[in-house]
This record gives structure tokens, sequence and C-alpha cells, in this order.
């Protein structure tokens, strides 16, 4: 744990994010620029849910990464725009299915404009994503995020397969998360080594510390879910139990609660309870199930931290250690 500790005490996400802000500005530019479309609601939709902010992490992971391996290929803006088109796509997505009604602090695109502007622009998020990735030329960027939007998919259809099984398990649970989330974040950093011509076993390396960070971010987000601040957040607390999402919380609190606290749990799954998220939540803090949901990111953080032992040592390795040390940590 020493790796991780130090890292974190010293520095914030913002000091990491500062060292790659003028290249921010510059994905912010490009994503800009790309929205433009000649039907009104396209902009309309997308902007309102790109100018709500999000924490551009995935770029972010991109740029730290070809900051490390020294690359200055302005082609990396572009594919950071493009990861970042791709998320934006997945949680238009994401809110009509799950039904939400809270992101990024306000009323959810589906909220606003309805189910159908949101997915018709969230495909069009996507198809755009891909134009872009062609502009690219070449075949291993592609295949990438070929690979990945595909994956994406596929576990979100998997985990709408698991709603409501209170017995699926840490091994289901994983295969769900790795697939819906860690996916993006492990393409955005093999990406980043693509572009920087990095050796192949840099480039997996860099993708290794991707799933990793993802899942550990993944992990954090469903303690979050219980364990969070609205305003904070800007998500609704409670979402997960109300779509009868058997996340690693509630699987731990199964296993170490009593007969009658897993029987709860069990019976909030296949009912999606929604007047029990209070008497949910205190099991899930009661059973010491948060507390292990948390050391098991933590265990994935450091296997991130461990994966990119070898890079080059300068600011933005320090970086991307810095990161998956913060992410455990965070409040939104
Ligand atoms: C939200 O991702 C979806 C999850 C994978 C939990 P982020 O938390 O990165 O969302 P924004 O972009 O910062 O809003
Ligand atoms: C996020 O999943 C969407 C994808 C990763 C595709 P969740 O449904 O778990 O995340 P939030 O809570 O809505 O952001
Ligand atoms: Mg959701
Ligand atoms: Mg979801």
């Amino acid at each position: 744990m020493t790796a991780l500790a130090s890292p974190s005490a010293a520095a914030t996400t913002a000091d990491t994010l500062a060292l790659i802000a003028e290249d921010l500005r510059e994905v912010d530019a490009v994503i800009a620029r790309r929205l433009d479309s000649g039907v009104p609601l396209v902009g309309e939709v997308s902007r309102y849910i790109i100018a709500a902010g999000g924490k551009r992490l995935r770029p972010a992971l991109l740029l730290l990464v070809c900051g490390a391996l020294q690359c200055r290929d302005a082609q990396r803006f572009n594919l950071a725009a493009v990861v970042e088109f791709i998320h934006t796509a997945t949680l238009l997505h994401d809110d009509v299915v799950d039904e939400s009604t809270l992101r990024r602090g306000r009323a959810t695109a589906n909220e606003v404009f309805g189910n159908p502007a949101s997915v018709l622009v969230g495909d069009f998020l996507y198809s755009r994503a891909f134009q872009m990735m062609v502009d690219a030329g070449e075949m291993r960027i592609m295949q990438t995020l070929a690979d990945a939007t595909n994956v994406i998919a596929e576990g979100e259809v998997l985990q709408l397969m698991n709603m409501h099984d209170p017995d699926l398990n840490q091994e289901g649970y994983l295969r769900v998360i790795r697939s819906k989330t860690a996916k993006l974040f492990e393409a955005s950093a093999r990406l980043g080594a693509i572009v920087a011509r990095a050796p192949a076993e840099m480039e997996e390396a860099c993708a290794t510390y991707g799933q990793a960070l993802g899942t550990a971010f993944q992990v954090i987000d469903d303690v979050l879910d219980y364990d969070g601040d609205t305003s904070v957040m800007g998500k609704n607390l409670g979402d997960d139990l109300r779509e009868g999402k058997t996340t690693l919380p509630l699987i731990i609190a199964m296993q170490r609660g009593t007969p009658a606290q897993a029987a709860a749990v069990r019976s909030a799954i296949e009912s999606s309870g929604e007047g029990d998220l209070g008497a949910i939540a205190a099991i899930v803090r009661n059973t010491g199930a948060l507390a292990a949901t948390r050391e098991a990111a933590a265990a994935e953080a450091q296997r991130a931290i461990d994966a990119i032992a070898d890079l080059p040592r300068n600011p933005h390795t320090k970086g991307l250690l810095q990161l998956a040390a913060q992410l455990l940590t965070r409040q939104a």
C-alpha cells in the first residue's frame, strides 16, 4: 500500500489534470467543432450534456499516457475527443435505460428532451466518433475503438440480463463492469500508447493500467451510489437499488450479513424496493460491505499502479500514479 499512499498524500486530481490543462482545452475545441450538424436538435442535445461538464477522465487518461511517453502528435486531441464522444453517447443511452433523472448536476437529457432524442443523439455521437477515428487512418486505432464500443454494448446488455438476480456473484459483477466501464478506460490508455508508437509491451502495460483503473473507478461509483452526496456527485443516490442492480456492496453485504440482513437485501434486489433504500444502505454499512468494497477498489488501483512500473519516470507518469490513488477517495 505504500505506492498508493505516497502519491495520494501530496497532490489532488486538479493538480494532476493541471499537467494537461492546455491539451484538454484543445480537446474541448475539437469537441465543440465536431458537434456540427445541420440538424438543430443534434447540437442542442449534445451541447446540453457536454456543456454540463463531466470530468473528462478518459481524454485525460489518453493525454497523460501520451505525455508519459513523450508524444506530441496532434492526433491525440482528435482521439481524446473521440473517447469523450463515445463516453457521452453511452451516458445518453444509459440514462434512458436506467430511467435516470439527474446527471452532472442537472436534469438528464431524457428528462428534458425525451427518450427518443437521447437515443438518437447518442447514435449521432457514436457515429461521429467513428467518422473521426477513420480520419486517424490507422487500423489499430479503429480496431481498438470498434472492439471497445462493442464490448461496452455487451456489458450493458449483460447487466440488463442480470437485473433483479440476487445470485449474481463477484465474478459475474466483475465481468459486467470490466465491459461497461473499464473497457473504455483501457482503450483510452491503449490509444495513448498507440499514438506514441510505444513498443508492444509498453502498450499492453498502459492497457492493463487503464483496465484496472476503470474497474476501480466503477467499484467506487457503486460505493457512492450508497454512500455519496447527490449535490457533489450530480447524480441521484440509490439508482442501482431502484434498478435491482446486484453491485459489489450488496454482494458482500449478503455474504457478511445475518440471515435476516441477507434476506432483506435479496428481496430488495428482486423487487427493486424503492422504500428500502435507507434500510439497505444501513445494512451495507453495518456489515462492513462498504469498507470491503472500497478495499476491492484499492486492490484494483494497486494493480493499475503496478502495471506502469516500467514507464519513464516523469511528471505525466507520476500523474497516472496519482490518478489511481486519488480515485479511491473521490466524491464525484
Ligand atoms: C460515469 O462516468 C459513468 C460511469 C462509468 C460510472 P464519469 O463519472 O466519468 O462521468 P462524467 O463524464 O464525469 O460525468
Ligand atoms: C455507466 O453505468 C454507463 C456506462 C458505463 C456505459 P452506470 O449506470 O453504472 O453509471 P451511472 O451511475 O449512470 O453514471
Ligand atoms: Mg446509469
Ligand atoms: Mg447503467
